[in-house]
């Protein structure tokens, strides 16, 4: 028996949703909390299951955690050394980011696997490096990591790839260490400026921020505080393609306009109907009469995260449209499924070809991949008859209530339990 999203498509959604806090930034508060060694309350986390899995490893370095209504409350007086070798550290990629908070506490860590989304090749050479550079020896044996930071000292990383993870570990890791570190070529997210200004609040001292070289003071002793998460800007983008593809008018609240910039732009190209004021977006739908091509690229590009989404909203366009996906180099799981679905989408060397069609049709559609699942939502938004969603354990790693904020504004989507004979 398994969980699966049942949609009824082609309903005119109408109404208000609103965006939960970020989960890219999230996933790098929770571990960095731990370098105030006391409490740390944290505003607008979502109930998503990545958080949950991070909160376990808390739990295993025996960290005191609460998380009320959408607030943690994390007091890591008493944290403690622990292999990173739980299973929780396998369900998600961000727990790396204990790799540098323990290295700079402990100056040893020892770890298992780290997990995420199968997106293609997805090393961690950046990582190491940049941990090199700051005097850390590593080895990799069978398939446990081990750092070693009995000599660490501050130093110039030159990442020689925008890395958002990197970027993050360099930082956490540089903090610790007494003197000046310098980190360029540094990826310029939002979520690594909200990172920083976190970290500021705990003590630390960093220049730089939101640009591509940041520059961090590091050994201050950090302390408590209490922060407020972003929302969501991916949430944002994939609500705002729900509401150009299906809605009357879909108002999306808690928007930060310069974090969807991109989105804005290529809604300004398509002659998207939208209008952005203060921190509410609203969409309505829109005949789309041209083809785009789109390249994915880091911040302050179009989003890798929302060419999924994306894809499906072309699928229906007129015109013929090319994405062009630069980070991953396998992030199509979403395009057979759809194609299943009467979409005409071809992928050649990482280019997506988007022939519109006139409508797609519903159908059992496998989701493998958290925004791979959430295309297939849309798809099943916009087909004619039924579409069951399976693969919803992904979309609960990183969007709240998915099925509830989209009943909310008149979907025609629940959550059911089937039996396919095959798990
Ligand atoms: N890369 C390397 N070596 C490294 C690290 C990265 O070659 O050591 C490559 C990757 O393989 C990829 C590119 O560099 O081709 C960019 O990867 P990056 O490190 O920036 O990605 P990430 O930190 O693993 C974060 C988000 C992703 C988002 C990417 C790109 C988190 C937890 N994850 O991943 O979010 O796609 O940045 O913006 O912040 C998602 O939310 O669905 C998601 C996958």
């Amino acid at each position: 028996m398994e969980e699966v999203i049942r949609i009824k498509g082609q309903k005119l959604l109408e109404g208000t949703i609103h965006i939960s806090g970020s989960k890219n930034l999230c996933v790098a508060l929770i571990p960095a909390s731990i370098l105030a060694r006391d409490v740390v309350v944290i505003h607008n986390i979502p109930p998503i299951s990545d958080v949950y899995s991070l909160v376990e490893i808390l739990e295993q370095l025996g960290i005191c955690v609460e998380y009320h209504q959408d607030t943690l409350i994390i007091d890591s007086s008493n944290v403690k050394y622990h292999d990173l070798d739980m299973p929780a550290m396998e369900r998600l990629r961000a727990s790396y980011y204990f790799y540098s908070v323990l290295l700079g506490m402990y100056h040893k860590v020892t770890a298992s696997g780290i997990g995420g989304c199968r997106l293609g090749e997805r090393p961690i050479d950046l990582h190491i490096k940049a941990f090199e550079q700051l005097g850390t020896k590593f080895q990799k044996q069978e398939n446990k990591y081990i750092f070693d930071g009995e000599n660490l000292h501050a130093g110039h990383i030159i990442f020689d790839k925008i890395s958002v993870g990197a970027t993050i570990n360099a930082i956490l890791l540089a903090i610790q260490i007494k003197g000046k570190t310098i980190i360029e070529n540094a990826a310029t997210e939002p979520e690594i400026t909200e990172l920083c200004k976190f970290l500021s609040k705990m003590g630390a001292t960093i220049e730089g921020l939101g640009t591509d070289c940041i520059v961090i003071k590091g050994g201050k002793t950090l302390h408590g505080t209490t922060f407020y998460n972003i929302p969501d800007r991916i949430e944002v983008g994939t609500y705002a393609l729900i509401g150009a593809a299906t809605a009357k008018n879909l108002i999306i609240k808690n928007v930060i306009k310069e974090h969807i910039q991109a989105l804005l732009d290529l809604f300004d190209i398509l002659e998207v109907d939208y209008s952005i004021k203060e921190n509410e977006l609203q969409v309505r739908k829109s005949k789309i009469k041209k083809g785009i091509i789109v390249l994915t690229a880091p911040y302050p590009g179009f989003p890798t995260d929302l060419q999924q989404p994306l894809t499906s909203f072309l699928a229906v366009n007129e015109g013929t449209s090319v994405i062009i996906e630069s980070i991953y180099t396998n992030r199509f799981a979403h395009i057979k499924e759809l194609n299943e679905m009467g979409a005409n989408i071809n992928v050649t060397n990482m280019n997506i070809i988007i022939h519109g069609v006139k409508e797609l049709r519903g159908l059992v559609v496998n989701g493998k991949d958290l925004r791979g699942a959430a295309s297939l939502v849309i798809a099943g938004l916009i087909a004619k008859g039924e579409t069951v969603v399976r693969g919803l354990e992904y979309i609960n790693r990183g969007y709240e209530n998915m099925i509830k904020k989209l009943r909310k504004v008149h979907a025609n989507i629940e959550l059911c339990i089937e039996d396919f004979g095959d798990n």
